[in-house]
């Protein structure tokens, strides 16, 4: 048989990328198939030819050729060599280079890898009680009943929801009974359900704080809603703002720690927006995702508990254990109970049983408790860190937001935060958040940034201040 002469082919592999050899090789010369840059009826290079050329095993290119023919755009032409089958490319070049850029760019290293990013919310993961919730995941999977291990309700598991109605109604003053808890995929999860409970299939309007968190934002937003921004200050939310003439379907609040500003609203707003919601006769959305962490004073209870038919509180413990749990709740007034849980198993049948088991006993024995209060000295600790960081290098800073969370809210009086100025920041190794990324209505918050410091060690903390001193202060010496 004749033998076409091969095509030359070389490509560059990255060894530093997370994406194994064999499938960088299989899609660089997939891509070229597709794309026509081999055309059909082409003989490739020999497996030995093309192994030494782009410098992998020959294995690893006998493996590629493999499934190429497996997938039909190769075939083997016997005593003569492996060549590009018919009818193996499409036109559309533009979506397969973006494809092949998009699988490149997976393993690609961040170019700032060494940045310090305050981000906010983040919790401290190695603080994570790893020991115990090990011995507790054991313990759960082996005297659990089996009927454990099938599909169960989608409101939750009695077990957690019972502990929890008890934890919320001594730490937040949350009235209610274990029936109207339903577990949830996170407070996001929560969220997007209460959307669809009362915000769906119509031109929905939901009143929001504003700044409010971008998470939330898109949310509401991706539901179709329109979205009223009600401006906060420092102590949150400002009821007088509330709209007057656009009936809200619900209005969305986080009373305990405002995000990002910090605020905590006092009881006079709170009894003001339960009138709001009354007069209106629309929901408020109580989220309190991290009011488990209050430094200053006794921490304020739930909006719930002042009006638990108007109130749906939304929980999570995300930031008090790990995001990586996935469970959160929705407290919700009687006659909301059904249609949630209906619009739970619609969603995803059910939050992990064992996760919730697990987390029921972590509770009920008394372990939750001192995670928090072991918890609250650290994030005390690294707050103050920040605090007394930003008071060396940046004495001129006004700080808002610091008795709660695991965030707090820098604002200088001569300084805006640009898209520029932000730029210049990560240049220096350091991330932080313009709060105007946050906000409705733009101008109103334009020197102000957020820093979280829940999951940065004290040493990380100082020398991310010190940076964003540099990056700011560029022409002021750096303190010692
Ligand atoms: C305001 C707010 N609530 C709650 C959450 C927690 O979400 P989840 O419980 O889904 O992790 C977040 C996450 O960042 C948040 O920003």
């Amino acid at each position: 048989m004749e033998r076409s002469a091969a095509s030359l082919l070389w490509f560059p592999v990255d060894r530093a990328s997370s994406i194994s050899l064999t499938i960088q090789v299989y899609e660089q010369v997939r891509r070229r198939i597709l794309q026509n840059e081999l055309n059909e009826g082409e003989r490739l290079p020999s497996s030995r030819e093309l192994a030494s050329s782009v410098g992998v095993s020959r294995n690893i290119v006998l493996e590629v050729y493999d499934r190429l023919l497996a997938e039909g755009y190769l075939e083997v032409r016997p005593q003569s060599g492996t060549y590009v089958a018919a009818g193996s490319h499409i036109l559309s070049e533009a979506a397969q280079d973006r494809l092949g850029e998009a699988v490149a760019a997976i393993g690609r290293p961040s170019p700032l890898v060494d940045t310090i990013d305050f981000r906010a919310a983040h919790p401290a993961a190695d603080y994570f009680p790893r020991a115990v919730w090990g011995r507790l995941a054991r313990e759960v999977c082996m005297d659990t009943p089996e009927r454990a291990f099938g599909y169960a309700k989608p409101e939750g598991t009695a077990e957690l929801r019972h502990v929890l109605a008890r934890y919320l109604l001594q730490a937040r003053g949350v009235r209610c009974h274990p029936d109207q808890i339903v577990v949830t995929s996170g407070a996001t999860q929560a969220l997007h359900l209460v959307t669809e409970l009362l915000a769906k299939d119509k031109q929905a309007r939901i009143a929001v704080e504003d700044p409010v968190t971008d998470e939330m934002r898109t949310i509401f937003s991706y539901a179709g809603a329109d979205l009223l921004p009600v401006p906060v200050d420092d102590k949150g939310i400002l009821p007088e703002k509330l709209p007057e003439l656009d009936r809200p379907d619900f209005v969305f609040v986080i009373p305990s720690h405002q995000f990002p500003l910090g605020g905590t609203l006092p009881i006079q707003r709170r009894i003001q927006l339960i009138e709001y919601a009354r007069r209106m006769d629309c929901c408020i959305v109580e989220d309190d995702y991290d009011s488990e962490f209050t430094y200053e004073g006794v921490p304020v209870h739930s909006l719930q508990g002042l009006d638990p038919e108007r109130v749906i509180y939304v929980g999570t413990f995300s930031k008090i254990l790990s995001p990586a749990l996935r469970i959160g709740y929705a407290v919700l007034p009687v006659r909301y109970v059904e249609a949630y849980r209906r619009l739970k198993w619609f969603a995803d049948r059910h939050t992990s049983t064992l996760e919730q088991l697990i987390l029921a006993r972590f509770m009920e024995e008394g372990y939750f408790d001192r995670h928090i209060r072991r918890m609250r000295k650290i994030y005390r600790k690294r707050r103050e860190t920040l605090v007394s960081g930003l008071r060396k290098h940046l004495p001129e800073a006004h700080i808002l937001g610091e008795s709660a969370g695991m965030h707090l809210v820098v604002e200088f009086s001569d300084i805006r935060f640009t898209d520029k100025l932000m730029e210049r920041i990560r240049v220096e190794g350091v991330q932080v958040y313009a709060v105007e990324h946050y906000v409705l209505v733009k101008g109103r918050h334009e020197h102000q940034i957020v820093m979280g410091y829940g999951g940065l060690p004290p040493e990380a903390i100082l020398e991310g201040v010190a940076r964003l001193a540099k990056a700011i202060r560029p022409d002021r010496p750096p303190s010692l």
